[in-house]
């Protein structure tokens, strides 16, 4: 599949549904819950935006791989997503904990659960320095403790829908 027959709301699947973002590979793997993020163009191309601060075991997943996934689930699975949003890879087998099961397209994870999954190529890793940000309550709101966001830009380059 490709994204022009994709039918979904991005405002709702990511605020309101919530998605998972894995990365690593057949051996090694972790998914983490996200809320924020965005579907689009960028660069010319399908594009998906996720953001990952610092202090999230998945980051160093992702950082160390060419591709992630992003899944959605059209507001199923909220349990699953609370534990893989609650709980660290560092400790805890989230695909164990929250009852996925890890599926692979080209060896990229992804929760085989989902409705809806986005294989993206890391285009970009963008940090979001201080002086980014014009309406300052934002930062103060969000970022007060320093945990900064990386903004992950990718293309889409696959689409597994069910
Ligand atoms: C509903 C929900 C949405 C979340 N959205 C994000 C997000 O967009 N970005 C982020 O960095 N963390 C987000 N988190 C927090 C991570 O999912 C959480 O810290 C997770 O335990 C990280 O796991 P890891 O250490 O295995 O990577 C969210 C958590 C929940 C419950």
């Amino acid at each position: 599949m490709n994204t022009e027959n994709i039918s979904m709301n991005p405002f709702k699947s990511f605020l309101g549904d919530w998605a998972l973002v894995s990365a690593g590979n057949e051996e090694k793997s972790n998914t983490m819950t996200i809320g924020w993020g965005a579907l689009g163009g960028m660069w010319g191309v399908d594009a998906a935006f996720v953001v990952i601060r610092y202090s999230r075991y998945t980051k160093e997943f992702v950082d160390a791989n060419d591709y992630f996934s992003v899944a959605f689930f059209d507001g199923e699975c909220k349990d699953a997503l609370m534990t893989c949003g609650r709980t660290s890879g560092r400790d805890t087998d989230k695909w164990a904990a929250s009852g996925l099961t890890p599926a692979y397209a080209n060896g990229v994870p992804y929760p085989a659960e989902a409705k809806r999954v986005f294989i993206c190529r890391k285009m970009a890793a963008m940090d979001m320095p201080r002086e980014s940000f014009i309406d300052d309550t934002i930062y103060d709101k969000w970022y007060s403790d320093d945990d900064m966001h990386v903004m992950y830009i990718g293309e889409v380059v696959d689409v597994i829908e069910k």
